[in-house]
C-alpha cells in the first residue's frame, strides 16, 4: 500500500467519529448574565487560569489552576479543571466551591442553563447534572447523549444511538413541547435558549424549534454546515459561519443584527438572556453587544480582559464512536473524494486574479525605514536583510533589501533570486501566501516590499527563548497549532497545484511561515523558488538550496528536486509544531552540550510506536482526551511527510485533506463531513 493510500485510510477512520455540541456550551468564555459579568480562560500564561470582567473591574479567580471549559448561568459560573477530574463553581462574589472530584470518571463537556449545570463524562455519553432537583427531571439514567445543552428552565440532549432529541427540566410543559417538535429530526447536536432550541441535523442543516414570538426561529439562510457555533438567548439566536467566523443573529425583535460585528470574526460565541459575547480572532479579545448589554447596546463593547484562549480542541468522539449511525462511514467516503475535486476547481479560478505589484522609489523606502535603521531590522531572508517600515500612506510593510556593495561574486545569484521572486509573487494571490506589495530597482538596489505580518514567524513563537513564556502561548493550544499547519499547507498546495506554472518553494521551514494580525499563517520567502516542473516530473536545479534540518534527504543526496521536497520541509515543520523542538536541537536540552539531534530522528520512532504522548510539546499542557485523535492524525501526516523517498510521501492535497480532518475533529466533528455536503450543494 502506498503512503498516499495509507494516509487516506487514516483520514476515513478519523472522519467516522461523530459529533458533539456546538460551540455554545464547552467554551473558554462564560457569561453570568444576571450581573453582566464575563469570564475567560486566559491565554499567554503557563497556567490556564480564569479572569473575569464586571463593570470595568478585572477579577482574578482563585484557585489559579488550569481549566478546560467554563460556563455561566444567571448568578454563578463553573469550570472543569484541566483533565476533567474536578468541577468548581463560583458564586456572585467569586467564592469557589468544588462540586465534583473524581479521577476515575472524567468530565468532558459542560453546560450551564439558568440554574442547572450538566456535564458529559468519559463513561460513554452518560450525563451528570447538579443544582436543580435532578433526579425528578432527568430522563432515565441509561440514556446516552452525544450533546446536551441547558437553557431557561429546561435542558435537551441528543441521543447517541437514535440521534433523537429529549428534553427535560422544571418547565416540563415547554420541555415536552420542544421535544415533540423535534420528534422527526435526526440531530447531530443541540443548543438551548430561553424558549427555543437549535441544532444541526445529520446533513448539517440548522433546525430551530420552540416559540417564535420574536423571530428566534427565523433562520436567515441555511445550507449544509453553513454554521458552526451557536449562542441562544432568551428570545434571540446567533450563529457563527463555519467558512469565516462571521456572526449572524436573528430574533430578539431584530435588535441583535448590529454593524459592530461586521468584519469581526469569532472563534466562539456565548449568549446571556439579551446580549451576546464573542471571542474575536483578530486579537482574542471579547466583544459584547445586544440590547441587554449595559450602557450602549448598538456600539458593542470590547472588554478590557487580556487575551483569551481560543476554544478547546474538542470532540466527544470517545463516548460515541461505537454507536455512530452505521451508514455514515460510507457516506463520508463518497463525499470525501468529491470534496477534493470541488476544492480544486474552486481554487483553480483564483489564480486568474493577479494583483500587479507597484514600483516604489528608493527614497520612499529610505523614509519608510528610517534609512534602514537597526531598530527597524526584523530579520534576514534568502535574499537579504528584512526591515519593518511604514509607507507614506500608513501601510505597514516588511521590506527586503538585497545585499549590495562588494559582494559582486554573489550578485548574479542574488539578482536572479530578485527577478524570480518578483515574477512569481506578482502573479500569486492567495490568502496563505505573504503578498508582495511592491518592489524597487534603482542602480544596485533591489528591494521587495511585502505586507507586514504583525505576529512574526512561527519559528520565533516555537523556539525563541524570549517568547516562550509570553505571547507565544496563543500557540499553546493544539487547535491553533493545527490551524497554522493547515493554513501553511494550503499555501504550499496552491504553489504546487494551482500556480501556473507550478512552483516548488525549496525552503519550507518554520521561519518562513509568518502569522498575520489574525494569526492566519502565510508562507513567505520565495527567493529560492524556481520554476517548478510539470506535475511530478523531476527537476534538476543548478545547485542545492534550502536550510539544514529541513532539506529533503533525497534532494540532498541525488540533487533531485520535486514538489515532494517541500512536503519533507513541511513534515519537519509539523514535527516542530507537535514537539516544540527545533529542526536540529541539542539532545540534552542545553545550549552548548549534547549531540545535535534532528527532530525527525527524535519524533518519528515515537509516532511509529504509538507513543506520541512522550514527545508532545509540554507547553501546550497535557493532552486532553478529546484532543488525542486530532493530534495523532497530525503526527501520522508528519511521519509520512518525512519518508526518505519522495514517492512514499503524500502530496499536498492529501496533506491538506488530512489536516482539515484534524481541525474538524478539534472544532466539531460533525464538520468532518461538511465539505462533502457543501460540494454537493454547489453542484
Ligand atoms: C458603562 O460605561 C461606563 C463608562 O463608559 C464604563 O465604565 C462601564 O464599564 C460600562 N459598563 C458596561 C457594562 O459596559
Ligand atoms: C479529590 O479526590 C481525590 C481522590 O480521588 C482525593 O485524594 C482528594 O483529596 C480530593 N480532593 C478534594 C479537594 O476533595
Ligand atoms: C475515564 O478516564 C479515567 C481516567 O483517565 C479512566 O481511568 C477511565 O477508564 C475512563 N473511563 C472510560 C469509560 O473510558
Ligand atoms: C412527524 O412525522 C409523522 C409521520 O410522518 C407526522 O404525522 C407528524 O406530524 C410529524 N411531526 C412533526 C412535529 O413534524
Ligand atoms: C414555561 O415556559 C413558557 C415559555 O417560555 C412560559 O410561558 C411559561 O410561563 C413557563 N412555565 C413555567 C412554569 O415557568
Ligand atoms: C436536514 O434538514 C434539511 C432541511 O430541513 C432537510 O432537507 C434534510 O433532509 C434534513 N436531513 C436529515 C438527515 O433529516
Ligand atoms: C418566525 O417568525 C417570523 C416573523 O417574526 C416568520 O417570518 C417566520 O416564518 C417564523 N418562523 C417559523 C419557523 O415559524
Ligand atoms: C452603526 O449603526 C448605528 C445605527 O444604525 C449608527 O449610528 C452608527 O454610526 C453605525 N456605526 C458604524 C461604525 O457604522
Ligand atoms: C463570510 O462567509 C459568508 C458565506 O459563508 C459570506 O456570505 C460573508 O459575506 C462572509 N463575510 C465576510 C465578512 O467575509
Ligand atoms: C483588540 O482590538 C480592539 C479593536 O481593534 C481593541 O479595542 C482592543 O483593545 C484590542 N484588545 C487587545 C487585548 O489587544
Ligand atoms: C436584559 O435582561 C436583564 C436580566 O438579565 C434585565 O434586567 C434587563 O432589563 C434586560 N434588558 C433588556 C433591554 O431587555
Ligand atoms: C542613509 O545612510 C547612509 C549610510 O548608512 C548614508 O550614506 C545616507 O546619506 C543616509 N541617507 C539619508 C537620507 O539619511
Amino acid at each position: 500500500m502506498s503512503a498516499a493510500a495509507a494516509i487516506i485510510t487514516l483520514l476515513l477512520i478519523a472522519a467516522v467519529s461523530p459529533a458533539h455540541a456546538l460551540g455554545g456550551s464547552s467554551s473558554t468564555i462564560a457569561v453570568i448574565y444576571g450581573s453582566a459579568t464575563v469570564c475567560g480562560i486566559v491565554a499567554e500564561q503557563t497556567t490556564r487560569r480564569i479572569q473575569c470582567w464586571r463593570n470595568d473591574q478585572l477579577i482574578e479567580i482563585s484557585p489559579a489552576i488550569s481549566f478546560d471549559y467554563i460556563a455561566g448561568g444567571r448568578d454563578n459560573f463553573c469550570g472543569v479543571k484541566s483533565g476533567g477530574s474536578a468541577l468548581l463553581c463560583w458564586d456572585s462574589n467569586f467564592i469557589s466551591k468544588r462540586i465534583y472530584n473524581s479521577s476515575s470518571v472524567l468530565l468532558q463537556h459542560l453546560t450551564f442553563g439558568d440554574n442547572q449545570i450538566c456535564a458529559l463524562t468519559n463513561v460513554s455519553g452518560s450525563v451528570r447534572c447538579w443544582r436543580d432537583s435532578i433526579s425528578a427531571q432527568f430522563p432515565s439514567g441509561s440514556e446516552q447523549f452525544r450533546s446536551i445543552s441547558s437553557g431557561l428552565g429546561f435542558s435537551c440532549g441528543v441521543s447517541m444511538i437514535s440521534n433523537r432529541v429529549s428534553c427535560w427540566g422544571t418547565n416540563s410543559t415547554l420541555a415536552s413541547n420542544i421535544q415533540s417538535q423535534f420528534v422527526n429530526e435526526s440531530m447531530l447536536d443541540i443548543a438551548v435558549g430561553g424558549n427555543h432550541a437549535c441544532g444541526l441535523n445529520l446533513t448539517g442543516f440548522l433546525i430551530c424549534k420552540g416559540i417564535n414570538d420574536s423571530g428566534q426561529l427565523n433562520i436567515p439562510s441555511n445550507s449544509a454546515f453553513e454554521y458552526s457555533g451557536l449562542a441562544l438567548g432568551a428570545d434571540h439566536t446567533c450563529a457563527t459561519r463555519k467558512s469565516n467566523g462571521s456572526v449572524v443573529c436573528w430574533g430578539g425583535h431584530g435588535m441583535f443584527s448590529s454593524n459592530v460585528t461586521e468584519g469581526v470574526f469569532f472563534d466562539s460565541i456565548v449568549a446571556g438572556l439579551n446580549f451576546t459575547c464573542g471571542l474575536t480572532t483578530r486579537n482574542f479579545s471579547i466583544l459584547c453587544w445586544g440590547p441587554g448589554w449595559p450602557n450602549n447596546s448598538f456600539s458593542g463593547f470590547v472588554l478590557s480582559l487580556p487575551k483569551i484562549l481560543p476554544g478547546p480542541c474538542e470532540s466527544t468522539c470517545d463516548c460515541a464512536s461505537n454507536n455512530s449511525p452505521p451508514s455514515r462511514s460510507s457516506t463520508i467516503r463518497r463525499q470525501g473524494s468529491r470534496a477534493l475535486t470541488m476544492r480544486r476547481q474552486r481554487s483553480g479560478t483564483s489564480s486568474k486574479h493577479a494583483d500587479k505589484a507597484e514600483e516604489l522609489s528608493f527614497s520612499d523606502l529610505v523614509a519608510a525605514t528610517n534609512n534602514f535603521s537597526l531598530e527597524n531590522k526584523i530579520g534576514a531572508g534568502s535574499f537579504g536583510v528584512v526591515y519593518r517600515g511604514k509607507l507614506w500612506d500608513g501601510r505597514d510593510v516588511a521590506i527586503k533589501r538585497g545585499e549590495t556593495g562588494l559582494k559582486m561574486k554573489k550578485f548574479q545569484e542574488k539578482e536572479s533570486a530578485f527577478e524570480s521572486e518578483l515574477a512569481f509573487l506578482s502573479r500569486l494571490h492567495h490568502k496563505h501566501l505573504v503578498k508582495l506589495v511592491g518592489y524597487c530597482e534603482e542602480g544596485d538596489e533591489r528591494l521587495l516590499v511585502y505586507e507586514y505580518m504583525k505576529n512574526g514567524a512561527l519559528y520565533d513563537h516555537l523556539h525563541d527563548k524570549n517568547n516562550v513564556e509570553k505571547s507565544s502561548s496563543i500557540l499553546n493550544s493544539w487547535k491553533m497549532r493545527i490551524k497554522i499547519a493547515l493554513d501553511a499547507s494550503r499555501g504550499i498546495e496552491y504553489l504546487h497545484n494551482y500556480a501556473v506554472p507550478p512552483i516548488i518553494h525549496r525552503d519550507i521551514k518554520s521561519s518562513n511561515i509568518l502569522l498575520d494580525s489574525n494569526w492566519v499563517a502565510r508562507v513567505s520567502d520565495f527567493g529560492l523558488s524556481l520554476m517548478g516542473p510539470e506535475y511530478d516530473r523531476d527537476f534538476r536545479p543548478m545547485k542545492a538550496a534550502g536550510t539544514v534540518g529541513y532539506i529533503d534527504p533525497e534532494y540532498y543526496g541525488l540533487n533531485v528536486l520535486t514538489t515532494k521536497s517541500d512536503v519533507y520541509g513541511l513534515g519537519v515543520v509539523l514535527l516542530e509544531l507537535l514537539t516544540g523542538k527545533r529542526a536540529i536541537f541539542k539532545s540534552d536540552g542545553s545550549e552548548n552540550g549534547g549531540a545535535p539531534t534532528s527532530v525527525v530522528d527524535f519524533a518519528v520512532p515515537a509516532i511509529m510506536a504509538g507513543e506520541m504522548g512522550k514527545i508532545l510539546d509540554k507547553r501546550v499542557g497535557p493532552l486532553e482526551v478529546h484532543e488525542a485523535e486530532a493530534v495523532e492524525l497530525v503526527g501520522y501526516v508528519a511521519m509520512h511527510c518525512v519518508n526518505l523517498e519522495g514517492k512514499d510521501r503524500p502530496n499536498m492535497a492529501d496533506i491538506v485533506a488530512n489536516l482539515e480532518r484534524a481541525l474538524d475533529l478539534c472544532d466539531d466533528s460533525h464538520g468532518s463531513i461538511s465539505s462533502g455536503q457543501i460540494s454537493i450543494a454547489s453542484e
